[in-house]
């Protein structure tokens, strides 16, 4: 097997539609060389009825990241399939509706909980599920959302993302003695699934089309997958703690 990523094992989570940037990072990386497990959450059949798209038949296991079980139980699962993994995928998140479009003043913090539960702190319970199966030269990828700014509608999602960018920051820190990366990819906005929840999405897209230098295709999953495929591969070696934009040069232009 050759490619980029020839030889390695990858758990991909995060896949509900063929708009996934998961689905994107999956196929990619399949094209690759690599040997890819996804998870689920909730609607399995979904899940396996997209997973039909990829080049390879690829096995599904159910995880709910938030579910203590499914992660105690993950290594175990992942291992009927592969006998390590070489890396992860965290491309995970979810607020509930309050959290967005406007609702930052009036959210409860029931519902800011479950957004930091699923999109920030998940990525901590993630890798540290994996950890049993990965050996030095691994690594764990998530995506982010620029949180260095605060976006209009974007709102708790936009803190969840700000701990996120931390939470990958101490992932560095503390698993970087196994000699385990842990890198992050801000991508731009893309018509996703996530994406439609969010009231208002539209101003972002109408902001990136004026203003990323390079242009953006709010269609294409491609680059976000494929720089998720550079931080999984060998070629960033010594690279942790990291956050690679991928949003057509937007961050680096002021308004
Ligand atoms: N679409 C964008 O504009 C954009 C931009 C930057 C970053 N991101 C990030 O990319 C990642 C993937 O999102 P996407 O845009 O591909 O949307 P998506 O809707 O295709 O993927 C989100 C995934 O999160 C999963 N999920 C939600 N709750 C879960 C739980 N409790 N346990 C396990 N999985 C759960 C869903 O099943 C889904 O597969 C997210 O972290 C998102 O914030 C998206």
């Amino acid at each position: 097997m050759s490619g980029l990523l020839a030889g390695k094992r990858l758990l991909v989570t995060g896949v509900i539609t063929d708009a996934s940037i998961a689905f994107s990072v999956a196929k990619l990386a399949q094209e690759n060389g690599a040997q890819v497990v996804l998870t689920g959450y909730g609607r399995l059949s979904l899940v396996e009825r997209i997973a039909k798209r990829l080049p390879e038949p690829a096995p599904i296991i159910e995880l709910d990241v938030t579910s203590p079980e499914h992660l105690a139980g993950l290594a175990d699962r992942v291992r009927e399939h592969v006998d390590g993994l070489d890396g992860v995928v965290h491309s995970i998140g979810f607020a509930p509706q309050s959290c967005l479009g406007g609702g930052y003043l009036d959210a409860s913090w029931e519902d800011v909980s479950t957004a930091l539960h699923v999109s920030t702190y998940s990525y901590k319970s993630l890798a540290v599920a994996a950890l049993p199966l990965m050996s030095p030269g691994g690594s764990v990828v998530g995506l982010t959302f620029d949180a260095t700014k605060a976006w209009p509608v974007y709102d708790w999602m936009g803190v969840a993302k700000a701990g996120l960018e931390s939470a990958s920051r101490y992932l560095a820190l503390h698993l970087g003695k196994e000699g385990i990366r842990s890198n992050l990819v801000a991508a731009g906005p893309l018509r996703t699934m996530a994406a439609r929840s969010i009231p208002g999405f539209e101003q972002f897209e109408d902001a990136w089309a004026e203003r990323a230098p390079l242009g953006w295709d709010l269609t294409n999953q491609e680059p976000a997958a494929r720089a998720c495929l550079a931080l999984l591969s060998d070629w960033f070696p010594a690279t942790t703690g990291e956050i690679v934009h991928v949003d057509g040069g937007y961050h680096a232009i002021g308004a």
